[in-house]
């Protein structure tokens, strides 16, 4: 883990352009694409029926499109539409071929 709290996910040179890998940091399961050379984390379940596939979907005109029955984000925000929240993103950084992300803690208010 790195001093502002990203962690390694994995290299830079794993990612295929468009095709999405799926890894788990911090035991969160995160799909990792990579698009015109930017790197993006989304969380890997779709919130339409919870399936762990969004690792498998595709990407076309800036959007992830989950491969079970197409619902499509937004690469950069996850959302579904401006005022629609859809899939949890992730900050991520590249440092020397690495790819990094930031698991934010959850906090329980018991
Ligand atoms: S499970 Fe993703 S669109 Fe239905």
């Amino acid at each position: 883990m790195t001093e502002d709290n990203y962690q390694y996910a994995c290299s830079y040179s794993e990612l295929k352009e468009k095709s999405g890998k799926r890894i788990f940091v911090d035991d969160e399961e995160i799909a990792v694409f990579k698009v015109e050379g930017n790197v993006y984390a989304f969380s890997n379940i779709c919130p339409h029926q919870k399936t762990h596939l969004m690792h498998e979907g595709f990407v076309e005109d800036r959007k992830l499109f989950c491969p079970v029955h197409g619902w499509s984000f937004d690469l950069q925000t996850g959302n579904i539409s401006p005022i629609r929240k859809g899939l949890t993103t992730y900050p991520v950084k590249i440092v020397d071929g690495d790819i990094y992300i930031k698991i934010s803690k959850k906090e329980f208010n018991w």
